[in-house]
């Protein structure tokens, strides 16, 4: 995306979020999550909090688990249901209310897929070819690239369109998506009457939690830390990871990612600045660091914990959410798609 299609985004973005603090009832939202692996608290701060808050405000959530994605790089769909029910309890455990946000699979919704054949009619190859979060996937996955991966971007606007989400709270790297999904809606709109809303992207606020080693936290990069991990495996992780020898603990996060990256996620757990921690901790070295950092993680997820342990030991509390889930964005889908034939003159 070039810079200046990104200025108008964060503009746009901007507007949309002040108006949305006015009169939350008026929007819906669409978020989700691929199910390639269990939640950790990079997920949490960066975008699991922010939805929390916008259910909370009283905008209507919905939120998919978008499990057909998990294919788009990998062969396999071993250990789906595993991670689909883990990110279901994550969710709750969170804060994410069934009895307020929706939650489902989009493999479970026939009629949200169906929109992806007239919807790929609307995007050329050379579009598809220039999405740089679909480079950047494959390099990263080191995976072909298929024709899902491809067109991905072009299911994810099924997500969006076929429910007319106004908002969807996104990370810059989705952004490119957020486009795809809004040339989509305006071709297929101008192409054969207007069927759709064009959804705004909303930048979150970027908490970018920084892993263990100071990357990004990323489940790929072994570096994370997961919202199912017992205290215990915590502690130990957070043992092993690398700081410096400088005894005196200070806040650098580019001549010191270690030491930072663990002053950034104790700051994150305990609400305080990370520069103060690093004073309060003063020449206390690397040990002193990671117990506190350690404590300040535990206690912050330990009610989380508890929580996701009660869901995850009630599978059918958690299927039952998800089949009302799946009801609702089917209904609408079924809706949606029944809008889109008749516009086509495709019903017979
Ligand atoms: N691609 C998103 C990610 O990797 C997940 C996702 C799938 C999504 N469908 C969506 C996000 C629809 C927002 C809206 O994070």
């Amino acid at each position: 995306m070039s810079e200046k299609s990104f200025e108008t985004n964060l503009a746009k973005s901007n507007e949309v979020a002040a108006e949305i603090d006015k009169n939350p009832g008026k929007f819906r939202m669409l978020t989700g999550d691929r199910p390639t692996g269990y939640l950790h608290i990079g997920h949490y701060f960066g975008s699991i909090m922010n939805r929390v808050e916008l259910q909370n405000k009283g905008v209507e959530t919905i939120v998919l688990i978008a499990d057909y994605q998990v294919i788009t790089d990998r062969d396999s769909t071993e250990n789906i249901q595993e991670y689909v029910y883990n990110m279901l309890a994550d969710y709750l455990a969170c804060g994410i209310d069934p009895k307020k946000t929706k939650i489902f699979a989009h493999s479970a919704v026939p009629a949200l897929n169906q929109l992806m054949l007239p919807f790929l009619s609307c995007v050329s190859e050379a579009e598809l070819l220039r999405n740089p979060t679909v480079k950047t996937e494959m390099k990263a996955s080191g995976h072909e690239l298929t024709g899902l991966l491809l067109t991905y971007p072009v299911h994810q606007a099924c997500d969006i369109l076929f429910c007319k989400a106004d908002i969807v709270p996104v990370g810059k790297d989705q952004m490119p998506h957020i486009e795809q999904t809004r040339l989509i809606a305006r071709r297929f709109n101008n192409r054969y009457g207007k069927v759709f809303k064009e959804p705004v992207g909303i930048l979150s606020k970027a908490i970018e939690v920084p892993g263990l080693d100071g990357r990004k936290m990323s489940k790929s990069y072994n570096n994370a830390i997961s919202l199912r991990l017992s205290a215990d495996e915590t502690a130990k992780l957070i043992k092993k990871s690398q700081t410096d020898s400088d005894r005196n603990i200070t806040f650098d996060p580019k001549k010191r990612k270690g030491v930072s990256a663990l002053l950034t996620t104790a700051g994150l757990c305990s609400g305080k600045d990370p520069q103060d921690i690093a004073a309060e901790i003063g020449d206390g070295g690397g040990g002193a660091l990671k117990a506190y950092t350690t404590e300040a993680v535990n206690s912050f997820l330990a009610p989380i914990r508890e929580k996701r342990e009660k869901f995850l030991a009630d599978k059918a509390q958690l299927k039952a959410i998800l089949e009302e889930g799946n009801a609702f964005a089917n209904e609408i889908a079924n809706e949606t798609l029944n809008e889109v034939r008749k516009t086509m003159g495709m019903t017979y």
